[in-house]
């Protein structure tokens, strides 16, 4: 088995790095920065920067791509007088296009194996049915990248694609900080098994890390 997972050099995606390597997995994270060994250069935003990576990783067969790479860029904003466009374009390249060019970019790499997987890192505040409030910008781009993750289920379903997205709990990183409920360590174990038990069967699932079906 060959694993793929965006935003490997820290928080839940390093977790999930470290995981797959214990258990002996081939396996492939991408930095934004930097190239080393198994860690390949990848700013999901950069078009040229995934040529390179397509370019590296052809004809490789991938079973699973984790596209975890993400930001949340506007805690703290006001209604009222934050929420800027800039904010809104850094956010959406990276966690709704970003996602999608990279599982673009792989594509051919993922055609390759028989049991074909794509995991999409979302969000519980991509729920519509949670909606709490706040968080506009990137609650908007989890909503979106929970819409774009059914779609690719439809497309991909006749190819026979898994294709999941997936509330990894709230996780004590850089993003949840310290005071968050669980540590990257229970998301990626949970997010594990989540990818083992993903197939065509069960493809446009959204669920929690610990294996609980999410609301739309
Ligand atoms: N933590 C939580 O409680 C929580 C809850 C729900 C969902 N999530 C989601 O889980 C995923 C991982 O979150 P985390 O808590 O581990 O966040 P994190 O600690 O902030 O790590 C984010 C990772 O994404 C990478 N990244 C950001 N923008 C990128 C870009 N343009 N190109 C490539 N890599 C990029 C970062 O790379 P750099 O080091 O270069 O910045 C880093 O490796 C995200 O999609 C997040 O939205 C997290």
């Amino acid at each position: 088995m060959t694993v793929l997972i965006t935003g490997a050099n820290r928080g839940i995606g390093k977790a999930l790095f470290d995981g797959y390597v214990a258990r002996g997995t081939q396996t492939f994270g991408t930095h934004r920065q930097a190239e080393d060994g198994a860690m390949l250069q990848l700013d999901v935003t950069d078009a040229a920067s995934q040529c390179a990576l397509a370019t590296r990783m052809k004809d490789t067969s991938l079973d699973l791509l984790v596209c975890n790479a993400g930001v949340n860029l506007d805690q703290g904003q006001k209604l009222e007088s934050g929420y800027p466009s800039a904010m809104w374009e850094a956010t959406f390249a990276a966690n709704v296009a970003g996602v999608f060019i990279t599982i673009q970019s792989m594509l051919s790499n993922l055609r390759l194996s028989e049991t074909p997987k794509i995991a999409i890192i979302g969000s519980q505040l991509g729920s519509q049915t949670i909606a709490s409030g706040g968080g506009y910008i990137y609650c908007a781009s989890k909503a979106a990248v929970l819409n774009l993750g059914r779609n690719l289920a439809a497309d991909l379903a006749p190819e026979g694609f898994g294709v999941g997205v997936y509330h990894p709990g709230w996780v004590r990183t850089d993003m949840g900080g310290s005071g968050a409920d669980i540590t990257m360590q229970e998301s990626a174990d949970g997010l594990m098994a989540r990818f083992d038990a993903l197939s065509v069967e069960t493809t446009g699932c959204f669920e929690t890390w610990d294996g609980r079906p999410h609301p739309y």
